[in-house]
């Protein structure tokens, strides 16, 4: 699998999956981490797993939407139709344009939604309601609960109304909750709660220091979701609710090197062009992680800020820089250098 930690969000979806695989009924999922810790990743490692494991007869049909698409769906009076929608495409891309739609209908009954961004159908927002976002939760509550639902079939499958059992969807949302973490931090600290998190002497060579560990995970409640602007009915409809972890300087470390699309490779493809040959020392992706984990709230995307940051100097007549034999050695100093 792509994901790299997380191990838990990992755990948690492999077991959802296995259920959902074997016919079992598996509970949603909500998962709650940070931009750029790897809630779209893990989604997308998900797809690429059935599509490498499963064959198209037995795959479930899976489909990936934003939460605003439930919004503007919800506004225009079609509350959950693009779920239904999408999912019947992807049932025929898969099984092809000769099985007949009563089949691809049943099938559907039986999938998957990936729901990405679910914190932007917020019901709430700092006390005022927003109603596209209760819209919107009340659209994914009727397809988790309703055991019929009305699709309005598209032309290629007939046209007309069809009815569907979605109570056996499995739903797995994900968002940032952008804010949620300093919530809850200010409710354990200065809020209601406050004196909750307690200091702890921490170690550090010769120095004993008192620290308060902040971890969201030992503090979430259900409350806080709910003063986040999640309604409580829609709440109640995930069996677990998994939050992912910041990433180390280990993992980003090996992101770095294992994720083409953070930009060592084109990096690479960009020198290799120029007839360089680009080695970036280990001290330096070390570096760059450090310098990536330090940044607040981005995540692994800080690590192609900062490698970018850092090859904006290079990029520039690469001959310059490289030795006589035709290699550019990027290591710590020249990484401090590019971020001074
Ligand atoms: N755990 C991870 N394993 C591997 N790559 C990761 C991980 N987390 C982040 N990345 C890298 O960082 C990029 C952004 O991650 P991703 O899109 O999964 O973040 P996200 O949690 O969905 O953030 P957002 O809330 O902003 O949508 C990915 O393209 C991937 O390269
Ligand atoms: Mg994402």
């Amino acid at each position: 699998m792509r994901v790299v930690g997380q191990e838990t969000a990992v755990r948690e979806m492999s077991i959802v999956l296995s259920k959902k695989l074997g016919r079992l009924s598996a509970g949603n999922v909500l998962m709650v981490g940070s931009s750029g810790s790897g809630k779209t990743t893990l989604m997308r490692a998900v797809e690429d797993y059935l599509a490498e494991t499963t064959s198209t007869e037995e795959r479930p049909i899976l489909v990936r939407l934003h939460a605003n698409v439930l919004a503007e769906d919800a506004i225009g009076g079609r509350p959950g139709q693009t779920v239904l929608w999408r999912l019947l495409e992807a049932a025929r891309e898969l099984r092809g344009p000769q099985v007949p739609v009563t089949d691809l209908l049943r099938q559907i009954e039986e999938g998957l939604v990936f729901v990405d961004e679910v914190d932007k159908i917020r019901g709430r927002i700092e006390g005022i309601p927003q109603i596209a976002g209760i819209r919107a939760q009340e659209a994914l509550l009727t397809l988790i609960e309703n055991e019929r639902t009305a699709i309005e079939l598209p032309e290629w499958a007939g046209g007309g109304r069809a009815m569907l059992d979605t109570a056996r969807l499995l739903f797995v949302c994900a968002g940032a909750f952008e804010g949620l973490y300093d919530a809850v931090h200010d409710r354990v600290t200065i809020g209601e709660d406050r004196g909750a998190l307690r200091e702890v002497a921490v170690v550090d060579g010769d120095d004993i220091r008192q620290e308060a560990h902040f971890r969201l995970h030992e503090w979430l409640r259900q409350q806080d979701l709910f003063d986040y602007g999640m309604t409580p009915q829609f709440l109640s409809r995930f069996e677990s609710i998994i939050l992912l972890e910041p990433l180390s300087v280990d993992e980003l470390v090996k992101i770095f090197l294992s994720r083409p699309e953070i930009g060592l490779e084109q990096a690479r493809a960009y020198f290799a062009q120029h007839g360089i040959n680009l080695a970036v020392s280990p001290a330096a992706v070390r570096r760059i992680a450090k310098v990536a984990a330090e940044q607040p709230r981005v995540g692994a995307r800080a690590l192609s800020e900062v490698f970018r940051r850092v090859m904006r100097t290079y990029e520039f007549e690469p001959d310059r820089w490289a030795t006589d034999d035709g290699t550019l050695v990027i290591d710590q100093a020249e990484i401090d250098k590019a971020l001074e």
